[in-house]
């Protein structure tokens, strides 16, 4: 049953969050995400080997829970993509192997999508095709990219993190205030409470050409501030270091803009869930005259109906994943990663 209408299923699992969900065109029909967040959250972050097991545990029950809620047989699926990078190696595994067997005992096609571009797809599902060519930001908790899209499925990197992701920087500090994990929604939380301009704080690369990102230093600066006697109250911290990660962000953003001129502009990713991000975000947009599109939060954290909605994008493109599909931990923004297996079969 293949074809634009028919509904895609997809997988991700490449990190603390075990997820499935079914889209038929641009509509969600389910999208089940079971967060790992208490197994971790006693070791102040993503423990690997654990996720991999969790993921093994959860993954059978949280497809099944998907195709129910949908209201979908496996027989009226259309595909199937699952996420193959990045991310953690064991837990991305899990995922690609169940969709494989999953693949070929129903006789499905199947994509292998990369995680970022599932992101950047948040978007579609949340506003429908964008303008292009766009320039997207992707924050997550281990990326910090800045991406030129030409057209859907075309990506070129224009800018990275230098060290830190934005997400891992949030947690980072929230730990070092004793908040809970995952550290970014406290510190959007605590933040509220909070005078973002109390703790000096630098705003990273301000006077630097280019369109990198760095979140070390700024890091280092939330640690130091700690350790002043009296220390600062842990609100105007959070307030700070914010409002820095965020006109920092904002700012590159702007810059890379300015240059290449998009037609509109994609936030995504989990620290796309920042309200202050999200506002500052907004309103330089708005001065540069180009639309801003950012998925509400709940696309912005790990789900899987990103991923099925990519999938559909490439499903429909006539791309399909060998039998060889693999996995690659740091896969970068472009084609599938396939081990170079001589295995002929495809998936139907
Ligand atoms: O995209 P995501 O769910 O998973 C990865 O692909 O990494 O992003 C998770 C990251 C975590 O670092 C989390 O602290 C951060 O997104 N995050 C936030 C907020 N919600 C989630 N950071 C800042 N403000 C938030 N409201
Ligand atoms: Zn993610």
């Amino acid at each position: 049953m293949e074809g634009v209408d028919c509904p895609v299923l997809g997988i991700e699992t490449s990190c603390d969050e075990t997820a499935a969900a079914v889209v038929r065109g641009r509509v969600i029909l389910s999208n089940v995400v079971a967060s790992q967040v208490d197994l971790h959250a006693r070791y102040g972050g993503v423990v690997p080997e654990l996720a991999s097991r969790r993921h093994i545990e959860r993954l059978v029950p949280v497809v099944d829970e998907a195709l129910e809620r949908a209201g979908v047989a496996v027989e009226d699926l259309g595909g199937l993509a699952v996420t193959c990078g990045p991310g953690l190696i064991g837990a991305l595994a899990v995922g690609v192997a169940y969709a494989k067997a999953f693949a070929f005992a129903a006789g499905l096609p199947l994509v292998g999508i990369n995680h970022l571009e599932g992101h950047l797809f948040a978007v579609v599902l949340a506003q429908g095709t964008f303008p292009v060519p766009a320039l997207g930001l992707v924050v997550s908790g281990a990326h910090t990219d800045l991406v030129w899209i030409p057209e859907p499925g075309t990506y070129r990197v224009v800018g990275r993190t230098r060290d830190d992701a934005a997400g891992e920087a949030f947690d980072k500090v929230a730990r070092a205030l004793g908040l809970g994990y995952p550290g970014g929604p406290e510190i959007d939380r605590l933040a509220e409470a909070g005078d973002p301009h109390r703790v000096p704080l630098p705003i990273p690369l301000q006077d630097e050409p280019g369109y990198d990102f760095s979140f070390s230093g700024l890091k280092t600066a939330v640690l130091l501030a700690l350790r002043k006697d009296p220390p600062p109250n842990p609100a105007d911290v959070a307030a700070s270091f914010q409002r820095a990660a965020a006109e920092h962000l904002t700012a590159r953003t702007v810059r890379a803009a300015r240059l290449l001129g998009p037609r509109s502009i994609l936030l995504t990713g989990g620290v796309a869930a920042n309200r202050l991000l999200r506002r500052r975000m907004r309103e330089e947009a708005e001065r540069l005259g180009v639309p801003l599109l950012v998925p509400p939060p709940e696309l912005c954290t790990d789900n899987a109906a990103m991923i099925a909605q990519a999938g559909a994008f490439r499903l429909m493109r006539g791309e399909r994943a060998g039998w060889t599909l693999g996995v690659a931990a740091d896969l970068p923004l472009g084609d599938p990663y396939e081990f170079p297996l001589e295995s002929g079969h495809k998936p139907a």
